[in-house]
């Protein structure tokens, strides 16, 4: 749907030029969500915006449906806005309109009649679940009420595109749980695509299916989150994953106090669940033992990693790694 090509980014100001996009390439499919994780200053806020053009960028193409949207007249460009809602942060809630009325505001520039407007404002107020706060104002709701007016106010021209700017980081951990919940239902239900920025592994484990790292203006890693997750490459994605919890190296420091071959598996979906561990030592009359392991979920799919020492005779440990084969698990030796 949606695809950037060499993005370039350039802030110049006197005696300093700053490269916050220094050569972008992304391909977002139609109704997929799409992460774009980094840490702070990574260039995250400025990719998002080369998205409906709210930067614009200093060299390369946004091909949307195959059109490069940089080339489009002003009023071209008005009319694909529409079909481009953002939810931000801070939510940016009109203060002295009620909730209603902020909903009501992206249909009155689209040049809707009153009364369609508030038909409208109704339909996606009752879609987050505001219905009844719709004569209330931003500041008698909490953050996440007020979050879930943003998402219905960015919902109510009907895009095809969510763009969200750290939409759940001022708000806490349960509250950012049910706005996340309440995105993958969105995308679930209008099929529209969303793409997303966040610095928290978390939040892309909860609602996406593909994952950009962004790290000093470049996309450093970027893939399938299962893979990303299981298989992180970059420095930037390892440590990221390691703050939220997901340490794909802890195992090294009890290394040298076992003995034995050291593997690491991955399971994914149904695999996670069986017992696999217990049949090998069986079977194949084997010593297991676990130094490192997490199971979880992406999404929908459960997943899990494990690091164990296998201890017996050779012709049990050549058998292991097929046996784990069959069942469709990774098995990768960090010692032989
Ligand atoms: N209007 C601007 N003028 C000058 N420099 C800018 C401007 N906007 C962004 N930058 C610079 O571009 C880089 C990327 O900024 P950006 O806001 O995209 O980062 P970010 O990943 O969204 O960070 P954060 O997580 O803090 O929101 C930073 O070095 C920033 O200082
Ligand atoms: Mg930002």
């Amino acid at each position: 749907m949606i695809h950037l090509k060499n993005i370039r980014k350039t802030y110049e100001s006197p005696g300093r030029v700053s490269h916050a996009l220094d050569g972008v390439d992304l391909h977002i499919r139609q109704g997929e969500v799409f992460g774009i994780i980094g840490r702070s200053g990574a260039g995250k806020s400025t990719l998002i915006r080369m998205l409906n053009l709210l930067e614009r960028p200093t060299q390369g193409e946004v091909r949307v449906k195959g059109e490069d949207i940089t080339r489009f007249s002003d009023a071209r460009l008005r009319q694909y806005r529409q079909g481009v809602g953002m939810v931000f942060q801070h939510f940016n809630l009109l203060r002295s309109r009620t909730v209603i009325d902020n909903v009501c505001f992206p249909l009155r520039l689209a040049g809707m009649a009153r009364r369609a407007q508030l038909e409208r404002a109704h339909e996606v107020l009752a879609l987050v679940g505001l219905s009844e706060h719709a004569g209330k104002y931003p500041r008698q709701l909490s953050g996440g009420q007020q979050q879930r007016v943003g998402i219905a106010r960015a919902l109510a021209n009907r895009p095809e595109l969510l763009l969200c700017d750290e939409a759940t980081s001022a708000l806490d951990p349960e509250t950012t749980q049910s706005i996340l919940r309440l995105l993958l239902d969105i995308n679930k239900r209008l099929g529209l695509t969303i793409v997303l920025i966040t610095h928290g592994m978390d939040v892309i484990r909860a609602v996406c299916d593909r994952v950009a790292v962004i790290d000093a203006g470049r996309i450093v890693e970027s893939g399938d989150v299962l893979d990303v997750f299981l298989h992180p490459r970059h420095a930037v994605t390892q440590s990221l994953l390691s703050e939220s919890g997901v340490d794909a190296e802890g195992w090294r420091d009890l290394a040298q106090a076992v003995r034995g071959r050291l593997l690491r598996l991955s399971f994914r979906g149904d695999a996670t669940v069986q017992p696999m561990l217990s049949r090998a030592s069986r079977e194949l009359n084997l010593d297991l033992s676990i130094l490192q392991g997490s199971v979880s979920r992406i999404k929908d799919t459960p997943y899990g990693q494990l690091v164990v020492s296998a201890q017996g005779a050779e012709p049990g440990l050549e058998a292991l790694a097929g046996m784990f084969a069959a069942e469709g698990v990774e098995c990768e030796v960090l010692r032989p």
